[in-house]
């Protein structure tokens, strides 16, 4: 993992790499709705984690999510042969530029996240770009919504103690600190 930038005296850290190979509380996984696996980082997340996740989240849609888990929402769960020790998986909005909504379901994707990993005191909570893949958010929107959600609510909250942003490819952490909110 390569850090490139923080902010926020060090409570964010933009950084370039794998999210599955991260050592920390816990990872966020950019899940769809049925929380069954997918590609992308999900799919990654997956293939690292092993069949007891893909198990446990199982376990979620029948008990608390027979519908799926919608947009903006987010739950956490054990991490399987991960190195974190948990997965958060949130599901992104699939961008639609006519939908106004968009930038309210994004920003929740961070907000309730991190309302988990406070609600059960996790330091340090990493978050690749949700939304920006397969979801198609275009990248330079999608920073200034990421950002100014981690901000606010790191700004009224003391856990986690720190926030990483993880990007698979560089010109996409370039894409993310020329367009996010961060004060310099
Ligand atoms: N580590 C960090 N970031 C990663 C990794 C990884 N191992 N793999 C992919 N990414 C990045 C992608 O480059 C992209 O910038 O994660 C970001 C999110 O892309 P997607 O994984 O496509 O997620 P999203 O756009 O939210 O689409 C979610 O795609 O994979 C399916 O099941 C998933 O249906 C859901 C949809």
């Amino acid at each position: 993992m390569q850090q490139i930038k923080s902010f926020l005296n060090n409570r964010i850290e933009v950084c370039i790499g794998d999210i599955t190979t991260l050592s920390i509380d816990a990872i966020v996984n950019a899940a769809n709705s049925s929380l069954l696996g997918g590609g992308g980082v999900d799919g990654a997340i997956h293939r690292a984690a092993g069949p007891s996740l893909l198990e446990e989240c199982r376990q979620l849609r029948s008990s608390h999510y027979p519908n799926g888990l919608s947009t903006g929402e987010a739950v956490i769960t054990k991490a399987g042969n991960l190195p974190s020790k948990h997965v958060i998986h949130t599901v992104g909005p699939i961008y639609n530029p006519n939908d106004p909504a968009m930038p309210e379901l994004l920003a929740s994707c961070y907000t309730t996240s991190l309302t988990l990993a406070a609600e059960h005191k996790l330091t340090v909570v990493a978050f690749p770009a949700v939304s920006t893949g397969v979801y198609g958010y275009p990248k330079s929107k999608a920073a200034n919504i990421a950002s100014d959600a981690v901000i606010a609510f790191l700004k009224k909250n003391a856990f986690p103690q720190k926030v990483i942003f993880v990007f698979f490819k560089t010109k996409d952490a370039d894409i993310f600190l020329d367009n996010a909110g961060f004060p310099q």
